[in-house]
């Protein structure tokens, strides 16, 4: 976190005696004039070790999913006929779900296998992982939920008739949420449907039909949490300082029991952080006990209780050299209650470059720092357009769609090594949305060098797909 224009917070090392010596940040390079390059290689940032907090030591392993044959002994004409028909089915298997499994190699990647025959969105599940049936629900403006069948081909806003508390509680489940929160009605003005068939059957585009009337035109509009209104409402204390209760979204991750990268919870199990944090050439940091998560604290010298990482998912087309999709989703071992989590965007939502969004996190308050901030620091930035990020002066064609740049070209106000993974909210009616996700930068607050942050609007179909492939 940077913000040269307000007092700065006291120096870590003011406060804290040091005995270890922190690891050193790999200092930037700039290849050449034109291709600006930030490194950063995630570990721990040097703060006090957690001050003592019961620790429920993880039995989380890697799932490998394997098919075991037995081993069966049959006599004769009909035993062998037997054995052939096992052997078919398990030759079946193999092709089916072969690739799928886990490798144990440094890059886990799950691939979904889906057969020929699969139909997206038909509400039966063809494809291995289930991403034939995960980008089939989403919502519009007002919370308008909009579900795709393979029928219709297209999103359409579900009519509210026959629409229930229950059917509104599996909806999102289905979507990764524990239940609905609130349900409303909209007046809309399309002049097609998803209507309710009778019964709910195990997923909302497998429980709707098309129709062309709607009574009144009443679509519903869903909400599956409590989001982004936080207890404390925002209010500068000490400077950059944030006040207890401000942020509670925000998350610390500490790998091996150090802080070592921000993370934003979005539903009660679900941390979006991003994915450099569990950097590529080290397996370490890939094993979910390695890690531990703190949730809505504003020093690192009082921890919450803990959670555990249950699964990491990194988005299978993140770039390590561009920092294209920079996001990783995180199970958690049990749902956070009584925190609340940030809202996300809905699909369309945007905010206008200039917006005035925050960003929050305890990474370190001056650039080449060697330990990240004990207090939970705050900055305003404001949003930059694409086409003046990737001005030939700014960063010169490296910012991609994925991506959000926020701060202030005359420098000053930036987040920084230490803050990665975390937020960057921007509030509408009253909520603060999750628009960004603390990625990378050339240096800290430079002029012309602002934060560059992975853009959560155009990667909410990957977040909402996951969360429904992972729902617990
Ligand atoms: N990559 C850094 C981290 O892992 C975040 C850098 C953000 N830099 C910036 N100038 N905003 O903590």
């Amino acid at each position: 976190m940077e913000d040269r224009q307000t007092d700065a917070p006291p120096l870590y090392d003011s406060v804290v005696n040091q005995n270890t010596s922190p690891p050193s940040y790999p200092s930037l390079q700039v290849l050449s004039a034109t291709q600006i390059q930030s490194y950063y290689i995630p570990q721990p940032i040097p703060q006090m070790p957690a001050p003592c907090v019961v620790e429920t030591i993880s039995t989380q392993r890697r799932h490998v999913r394997t098919y075991r044959s037995k081993r069966c002994c049959f006599g004769g004409l009909g035993g062998s006929a037997f054995l052939v028909v096992l052997l078919i089915i398990a030759a079946w298997l193999g092709v089916r779900y072969g690739s799928s499994l886990w490798t144990l190699s440094g890059k886990d990647k799950e691939t979904d296998i889906c057969p020929p025959s699969s139909v997206n969105c038909d509400g039966k599940r063809d494809c291995s992982l289930g991403s034939d049936e995960s980008r089939c629900v989403r919502f519009g403006t007002a919370n308008e939920l909009q579900v795709m069948t393979s029928k219709a081909g297209s999103f359409l806003p579900v009519c509210a008739q026959g629409w229930s508390k229950n059917i509104a509680d599996q909806t999102c489940q289905q979507l990764g949420f524990r239940q609905s929160y609130a349900v409303d009605v909209l007046k809309s003005n399309s002049s097609v449907f998803q209507s309710m068939n009778n019964q709910f059957s195990n997923t909302i585009q497998g429980s709707v039909n098309i129709s062309l009337s709607c009574p009144l035109q009443q679509t519903v509009s869903l909400r599956c949490c409590d989001c982004g209104r936080p207890p404390v409402s925002t209010r500068i204390i000490g400077g950059d300082m944030a006040a207890e209760g401000q942020w509670p979204w925000q998350a610390s991750l500490h790998f091996r029991g150090h802080h070592t990268c921000g993370g934003t919870l979005v539903a009660p199990d679900f941390i979006i952080t991003a994915a450099h944090c569990f950097s590529q050439e080290k397996s370490d940091y890939l094993l979910p006990s390695n890690w531990k998560v703190y949730i809505g604290m504003v020093s690192q010298l009082k921890l919450p209780s803990l959670y555990n990482v249950k699964k990491i998912t990194i988005h299978e087309n993140y770039d390590p050299d561009t920092k294209n999709n920079d996001i990783a989703l995180l199970i958690l071992n049990r749902p956070v209650s009584n925190v609340q989590p940030a809202c996300l965007p809905v699909f369309g939502q945007t905010f206008s470059p200039g917006s005035k969004c925050w960003t929050t996190g305890f990474g370190v308050t001056r650039e080449g720092d060697d330990s990240g901030s004990i207090i939970l620091m705050q900055v305003a930035v404001g949003l930059i357009d694409l086409v003046v990020c990737n001005k030939p002066a700014v960063y010169n064609g490296l910012i991609t769609e994925n991506m959000q740049c926020a701060g202030d070209l005359i420098g000053g106000k930036d987040s920084c090594q230490g803050d990665s993974g975390g937020p960057l909210v921007c509030k509408a009616d009253d909520r603060w949305y999750l628009t960004g996700v603390t990625s990378w930068g050339d240096g800290c607050g430079k002029i012309n060098r602002p934060g560059i942050y992975s853009n959560v609007g155009r990667l909410l179909t990957w977040i909402h797909g996951k969360m429904q492939q992972e729902r617990q």
